[in-house]
Order: structure tokens, then sequence, then C-alpha cells
């Protein structure tokens, strides 16, 4: 009996102190905001600082000056990112003010927490790998060794080629530092993991200008290798939540495998996910799921983001606004736009 209890509790503990995350770096209101901020303190000792580093991490982030700041902005990309794509969907990727970040979401193997391990590590590796280029970070900067690629004569190499390599294996040393590839959770996150730092390097494009006598000739042209907008990396990772694969564990060989054996192994940049995730439709803290009631919802659309599939069949109210906006907009020589205000009645809709 007592032995049970010992038990529950040690893993209460444990589940409480694996949640906390560097993520939280990416909170505007996280608690360690001032020491980031703050101008006086060496960086190293700002490191030292942050509590939700493991060792490696605080070794990592001890190791250049601008790191900490790099992998905040990281973090806070990959957040903002999933709070974009997710905004018309039930879960919408919450946070809340404390290091656990995503809340309960987390304590399933879900979809919702493949795309949370993948959007923040490519978050941190696009952080990174766009301070190389620009000079913040002295341990590396553009990729030169994509000068010696052939071009077949169709173009020359210039300008600044991102460094996805550095960036990707800073990124794996950073994030997966934590995860235990010897058990489920620690698999799913690794793999998740590198499948948002593959999504950015499948996703590279090649920029070019071109140079020559006349204007609009193009004589010689220089191109470069750049990873596309985070906002784009993010839709991918979206695509690859949808498609994402149901996987288990094939505990032999410490390695995942498809559930349905007709199914192929998932690619290195997909998704893969152990448990079907709740409808977040009510209320219940348990699983992080706020569920919907007064969320927004688009009388007229038939996708998540339509009334019926949000409210989950609990009906809408709906109310209306009075908003002011210009018109009779009027051009005077010159330059001046001259508008006036009009009021205008818009229909919003709410869940029940
Ligand atoms: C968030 O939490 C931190 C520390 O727990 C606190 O200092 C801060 O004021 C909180 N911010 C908000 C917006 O609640
Ligand atoms: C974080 O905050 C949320 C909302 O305030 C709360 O439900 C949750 O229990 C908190 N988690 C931790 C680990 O403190
Ligand atoms: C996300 O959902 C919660 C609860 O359903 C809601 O309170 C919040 O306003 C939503 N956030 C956005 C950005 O829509
Ligand atoms: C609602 O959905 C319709 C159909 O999908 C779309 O055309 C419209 O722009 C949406 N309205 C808003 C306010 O998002």
């Amino acid at each position: 009996m007592s032995l049970t209890w010992i038990w529950v509790f040690t893993c209460t503990l444990l589940l409480q102190t694996v949640h906390a995350s560097w993520w939280y770096l990416g909170l505007s209101s996280s608690a360690y905001q001032s020491t980031m901020d703050s101008a006086g303190i060496n960086y190293r000792s700002k490191c030292t600082k942050i509590a939700v580093f493991a060792p490696r991490q605080m070794e990592l982030c001890r190791k250049s000056k601008n790191i900490l700041e790099i992998i905040s902005k990281g973090a806070s990309t990959g957040i903002e990112e999933c709070q974009y794509q997710f905004s018309d969907r039930r879960w919408n990727c919450t946070t809340f003010n404390n290091t656990s970040v995503f809340g309960k979401v987390l304590s399933k193997e879900t979809r919702e927490r493949a795309y949370i391990y993948a959007v923040s590590s490519a978050g941190v590796m696009y952080s990174i790998t766009k301070a190389c280029a620009k000079g913040d970070l002295h341990m590396c900067s553009c990729d030169t060794s994509i000068r010696n690629k052939e071009t077949k004569g169709e173009f020359l190499w210039g300008g600044c080629s991102h460094n996805v390599k550095f960036g990707e294996r800073f990124t794996r040393e950073f994030v997966d530092t934590k995860e235990n590839g010897e058990d489920p959770d620690g698999l799913m996150n690794i793999w998740n993991n590198g499948a948002g730092r593959k999504t950015i390097k499948s996703s590279m494009r090649l920029l070019c200008k071109c140079y020559g006598v006349f204007s609009g000739s193009c004589s010689v042209k220089i191109c470069w290798r750049t990873m596309a907008p985070f906002r784009e990396i993010g839709r991918h990772l979206k695509q690859k939540f949808d498609g994402a694969s149901l996987v288990t564990i094939n505990s032999k060989k410490s390695k995942l495998k498809p559930v349905d054996r007709r199914i192929k192994k998932p690619a290195k940049d997909e998704l893969v996910y152990m448990e079907d995730s709740p409808d977040y439709c009510e209320y219940d803290p348990g699983i992080g799921s706020l569920g919907t009631r007064g969320r927004q919802c688009n009388r007229t659309s038939y996708g998540l983001d339509g009334c019926s599939l949000m409210c989950c069949g609990r009906g809408y109210y709906t109310t209306v606004r009075e908003i002011k906006e210009d018109c009779n907009c009027k051009f005077h020589w010159c330059c001046r736009v001259e508008c006036d205000k009009c009021s205008k009645k818009i229909e919003e809709h709410f869940c029940n």
C-alpha cells in the first residue's frame, strides 16, 4: 500500500518536471524575460539562471553571446506559428503562463503534441540559421560548401546561402537532449523534432540575381539557397499534421513502426503519433481541452471553422456589432486622401 503511494507520488513529480521546457523562453510573459533583457549581466551567467534548461542546453547556451536570445526568438516563432495555423481549430494551440507552456495537451502522444515538437524544433533551427547568415553567431556563417555543387553552367554560386546544416546540427543537440531514445515518448518526440528540421530543408529555395551590360539582360546569374519564410514551414507542417502516421514501438529494436502493417514506414519529414486525439469539444483540464464554448465560428463554412463542427453540434448565437470604417474616399491633388467615417453592422457567431 505505502509502496504504491510512493510510486504514484514519484510518477506525479516526474510528469511535472518532464514538461518544464525551454519553450517557456518563447512566452513574452515568462518569468525569465527580465533576465533575458537585462544588459548588465554577462551572457554566461544569464544562461545559468534559466532553470528550464537541461545541463546540455545550458552548456550550448554558454557557448556564444547571442544564443539565449536566438533560442528565445526560435521558441516564440514556433509558438506564434502554431497559434496562427490552429486559430480556426477546436484546439487552437493555447499556451499558459507557466513552464508547462502548452499544458496537459502534451500528456498524450497525439498529433497535437507531434505538431508542437516539430514546429518548435523548426523554430529554433530557423532562428539559429538566420543568425548565422546575419553574423550574429561567431561559430557559424553562410554555407560556403555549397559553392562546390555543380550548377551545369546555368548560374554561379554567390551571396549568402543559409547554413542549414549547422542549424540542423545545433538544433538537434539542443532540442533532442532531454529525450530518451529508449521509451515511446522520447522516440516520438525525437522523430517529430527531426521532421520539423527536415521540413525546413526540403522547402529551401534558390534565389537569383541577374547581372548584365544591358538592363534586363542576364549574362551573369548569381544564385544562393535560402530557407522558405517560416509561415510556409508552418503550413507544410500543418499538412503533415493532417496526414500524420499512427505508429507504435517495436520494442525489440527501439524503433517506431506503423500500427497498420500494410502502410509503409513514414518518411523522416513526416509527423508521427501514437494516440488518437480527443475531440476538444468540452472543457476538460485533465487532457488540456478548454472546450469551444464562446469560440467564434463561421456560419457559412463547412470546414473546421464552421459553426457546426467548431461548436460540436451545440449550436451558436449571433451578435451584431457596429464598426466604423473609411468610406467615400477622395483623392486631393497632391497628395492627400480624405475619407468619411461610415458605420457598418457586422454579424458575429459564437458557440454555445
Ligand atoms: C506570468 O508568470 C510570471 C511568473 O510566474 C509572472 O512574473 C508574470 O507576471 C506572469 N504574467 C502574466 C501576464 O500573468
Ligand atoms: C499552468 O497553468 C494552467 C492555467 O493556469 C494550469 O491549468 C496548469 O495546471 C498549470 N500547470 C503547471 C504545471 O503549473
Ligand atoms: C483559443 O481557444 C480558447 C478556448 O476555447 C479561447 O479562449 C481563445 O480566445 C482562443 N484563442 C484564439 C487566438 O482564438
Ligand atoms: C467564412 O467561410 C466562407 C466559406 O468558407 C468564406 O468565404 C468566408 O471568408 C469566411 N468568413 C470569415 C469571416 O472568415
